[in-house]
């Protein structure tokens, strides 16, 4: 017989499939599971956390698995992750999967210039004396939201119900777009902002963000279906016509970090559509996790009442301090954070985060290397497999770090003495001790501006309004299972709270 046979085919497809794949003896342990190709995949989508400990329990600190037709291999020694996260691109490349799904969700398909660019002009508006500027502007927009629509004539000193999850999400949303995307020209001669205005106008743009954000995990991952897929491109059109850059760029008052950006991708020659497309990826990646990071601080506090109680004293005493009180007329609250001492606050927003923050570190191993672990133990990782860290297991949940570790404690991160907290595992003092920002040459960017709103949305809502939850007794809701691995955790439900203004 000249052609190869059946037994050929199916030798190339049980090949493909991993089925001959060894461990070698420098590899970490190789876990296939049992079903051909997809390995550990339905687990692994379905249950990560649980998967990824049980896995841990039985193979150690690193391993290998089988999971839908690729390997990846997973860390959870949180003393060897510096060692990652600093190797070359040439080794360890953080391009692969970010490219994907970046090309899956936005539509084109990002280079190394573009990541650096990023990187560059966010570390340059979004942290020290311009992060102050930008949070000046974001001070003044919050209190827009919140105060000229909440404390218009008669809403004042009644009683509103909304969602939490609703009201802080849309909150944050409106202010922050106003901030960084800009503001409509003023048509009218009324001197001060047109609030109601500006906040009609993104009312709509929030609603069509959360329709698009729903569909965000399966969107990345290539998994929509011929509706859905209908359905995102709609909005996406929508968006893009939103996003046109001369419509953009009409506005006023547009963050420096948004103009120097478009700016500087025009010229390394990116195209008018492209630049389009990533100014949606700019406003999902500013906007996506700082609401539901924003929904839960506030939910901790709200069933921690010694929380909110220690927290609001805090900074009540700290805007007194600089001669600042919250009033709905008169001088708003313009305090720079840095000049504000708040260990309590900040140590909840690092509590929050670190309950709340579920992302993944991916990396796609470039060439056959070797991997000297924390503990002096060396794995050979091969060639075309990947990488993967979850920080939600190996440090933020993992109770040799932190007791009691799905227990809200405000006061975690800080000594009696207001200085910060140390942690250790195995005796030895962590250097990263919670990643809900990422880590290496991809953190998150955009972190210390993100830390600046949780503080400003967290210290307007405890210095104008009183709060409490509609149902004291209600559990906070679980986590959305299906979103885990991107950023920070979505409420499987929404909760009820009550609030209205102080004065
Ligand atoms: C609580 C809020 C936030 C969380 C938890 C968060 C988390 C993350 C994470 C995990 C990544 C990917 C890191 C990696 O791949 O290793 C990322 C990327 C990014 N974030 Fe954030 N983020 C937040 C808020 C923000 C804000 C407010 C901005 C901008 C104003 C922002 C801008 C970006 C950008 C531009 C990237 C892509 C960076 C690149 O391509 O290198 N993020 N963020």
């Amino acid at each position: 017989r000249w052609y190869p046979g059946p037994e050929w085919a199916t030798l190339g497809v049980l090949h493909t499939i991993g089925a001959f794949r060894k461990r070698s003896p420098k590899e970490p342990p190789l876990d296939k599971g049992f079903i051909p190709w997809l390995g550990h995949g339905i687990n692994f989508k379905k249950k990560p956390s649980i998967f990824l400990e049980e896995m841990q329990k039985k193979h150690g600190d690193i391993f290998t698995v089988l999971i839908a037709g690729i390997y990846i291999n997973i860390v959870g020694d949180p003393h060897t992750f510096e060692q990652i996260l600093k190797e070359s691109k040439e080794k360890l490349d953080f391009n692969g999967f970010a490219l994907q799904v970046v090309f899956n969700v936005f539509g084109f398909q990002p280079t190394y210039s573009h990541h650096k660019i990023v990187q560059s002009n966010s570390k340059k508006h979004l942290r020290g004396k311009n992060l102050a500027v930008l949070n000046k502007a974001m001070w003044k927009k919050m209190e827009m939201v919140l105060l000229r629509t909440q404390g218009s004539a008669e809403r004042k000193g009644s009683w509103q119900q909304d969602g939490l999850l609703r009201f802080s999400y849309k909150t944050i949303f409106q202010a922050s777009f106003l901030a960084l995307f800009g503001t409509e020209p003023e048509k009218s001669s009324e001197g001060n902002e047109n609030a109601t205005n500006h906040l009609m106008q993104c009312e709509e743009f929030y609603e069509a963000f959360q329709k698009f954000d729903h569909f965000f995990p399966e969107m990345a991952l290539g998994m929509l279906g011929p509706v859905d897929k209908a359905k995102t491109q709609k909005l996406k059109e929508y968006f893009w016509d939103q996003l046109l850059v001369e419509k953009v760029f009409s506005k006023d008052n547009i963050s420096n970090w948004l103009v120097e950006l478009v700016q500087q991708m025009a010229d390394v020659g990116m195209t008018e559509k492209m630049q389009t497309q990533f100014l949606l990826l700019l406003l999902w990646a500013s906007q996506a996790n700082t609401g539901p990071a924003a929904f839960w601080i506030l939910a901790y506090l709200l069933k921690h009442p010694e929380a909110l109680k220690a927290v609001k004293e805090e900074v009540e005493k700290a805007l007194r301090e600089t001669g600042q009180e919250a009033k709905s007329e008169g001088p708003s609250i313009d305090v720079s954070l840095d000049t504000i001492k708040t260990p309590l606050l900040d140590s909840a927003v690092e509590e929050t985060l670190r309950l709340a923050a579920g992302s993944f570190v991916f990396r796609s191993v470039m060439q056959d290397m070797d991997l000297k672990m924390a503990d002096g133990k060396e794995y050979t990782l091969r060639k075309g497999d990947h990488l993967l860290i979850f920080p939600f297991v190996a440090l933020h949940t993992n109770p040799e770090i932190y007791p009691d570790p799905f227990i809200f404690k405000y006061d975690r991160f800080v000594n009696p003495d207001g200085t910060k907290k140390e942690f250790y595992k195995n005796g030895k003092k962590l250097k990263y001790y919670t990643m809900p920002f990422g880590g290496g040459t991809t953190m998150c960017p955009g972190r210390f501006f993100a830390i600046s709103e949780m503080k400003m949305f967290v210290i307007m809502m405890l210095t104008c309004f009183e709060m409490e939850l509609v149902n004291v007794e209600e559990e906070l809701p679980p986590v959305d299972k299906s979103r885990a691995g991107f950023g920070i955790a979505h409420p499987a439900h929404d909760i009820q709270f009550r609030y209205r203004l102080r004065f």
